[in-house]
């Protein structure tokens, strides 16, 4: 008879509870629960975060093995999220994963969030590319921006970094000086695609190598609106289009100068891009045109496997499970965790 592999992966290092059953590398389900509480108070509050994770936690396992259509005594191991993350919202995952798998008397297998987000491109399915190695990775989300070059599956170096603000922050911090609801990339994002890109110019930062800087951008932002709306109140109202595609053009054109640079440092030409901000439409049609316009192979996640997922935990779980890499049940969460660890 056949053995399949089936890995259970738990997501809960920020806001969202997830769990996720791979079987052979292959997504059965992938249930995610948004945490709607935090949207009133225009950024995550990490109390009510891991309160939320909680309730959360069982019944979204539940759903994924109902969806995956298989009981908990068919699961080969489970893949936990250990870091990085908030530490309340890491525990409340973490401790159910070490519960279930002593219960089970699996292996527990832990995965770092952000090895996880590139890893996403090792999903099998049936239409994904997947990267070849060496490929370079720019991983874009609400807490992170780095360009890393991937060797193999663990073996990763980071190129470069932001300084201050990920991009995700530079979306969400934006949004929220124009008034836009929590978290702002995705509206943003929205309202750009009606707008001119070049109705307005704001500067670049100048950042050595291939490091990246955000927090001047919002406060030139910040400065340029409090400016238009001494002269007319109703600047932001009747230029939001505009505002929104000049803001997304000129974050957008930071990344891909920087991925430009590092093709030119590296040879590399396979480029792939992880974290929630890959899911904006601007950073995937320029992709596109650097496949026509400058010989890159690109490889751009699934919708569903961008933002925090637990599909991305349960895979690098089973390429980790395919090495026998388990961790010890007296395993620790990680706050602080880099990609290289
Ligand atoms: O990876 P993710 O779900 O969570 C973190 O690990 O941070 O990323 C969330 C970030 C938020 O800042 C959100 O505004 C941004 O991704 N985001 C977008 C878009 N969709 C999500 N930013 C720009 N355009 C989008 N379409
Ligand atoms: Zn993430």
């Amino acid at each position: 008879m056949q053995q399949f592999t089936y890995i259970l992966g738990i997501e809960s290092s920020c806001d969202d509870t997830s769990a996720s059953v791979i079987c052979d590398g292959k997504v059965l389900s992938n249930v995610i629960a948004n945490q709607e509480v935090h949207a009133k108070y225009g950024g995550v509050v990490p109390e009510l975060a891991s309160r939320a994770h909680q309730q959360n936690i069982v019944p979204v396992v539940q759903q994924a093995l109902i969806q995956a259509n298989i009981s908990k005594n068919q699961l080969s191991a489970i893949a936990f999220t250990n870091g990085p993350g908030l530490m309340g919202s890491l525990l409340v995952g973490t401790s159910f994963a070490k519960s279930l798998a002593l219960g089970l008397n699996i292996p527990l297998i832990d995965v770092n969030h952000m090895q996880a987000h590139i890893l996403a491109h090792f999903i099998k399915n049936d239409d994904a590319k997947i990267p070849p190695f060496p490929f370079i990775c720019l991983t874009i989300s609400g807490g992170h921006t780095q360009i890393v070059k991937v060797t193999d599956e663990f073996s990763m170096e980071i190129l470069g970094e932001t300084i201050d603000d990920a991009v995700g922050e530079a979306f969400d911090k934006s949004a929220k000086i124009l008034g836009l609801p929590y978290p702002g990339g995705p509206f943003i994002d929205k309202y750009a695609q009606l707008g001119n890109p070049k109705a307005f110019a704001f500067s670049k930062p100048q950042v050595a190598d291939l490091n990246f800087s955000f927090s001047g951008l919002k406060t030139a932002i910040l400065y340029f609106l409090q400016k238009e709306q001494q002269k007319n109140p109703h600047f932001i109202d009747e230029n939001l289009n505009d505002i929104c595609a000049s803001i997304q053009f000129t974050i957008i054109e930071i990344l891909m100068d920087k991925l430009k640079k590092a093709v030119k440092q590296t040879g590399i030409k396979h480029i792939a891009i992880a974290g929630g901000v890959s899911a904006n439409s601007e950073i995937r049609k320029r992709l596109q045109n650097a496949e026509k316009y400058l010989g890159w192979t690109t490889y751009i996640p699934k919708f569903e496997y961008t933002t925090d997922n637990a599909a991305m935990i349960a895979i690098t779980g089973y390429l980790k499970y395919l090495k026998n890499d388990y961790a010890e049940i007296s395993t620790a969460v990680k706050a602080r965790l880099k990609v290289t660890e």
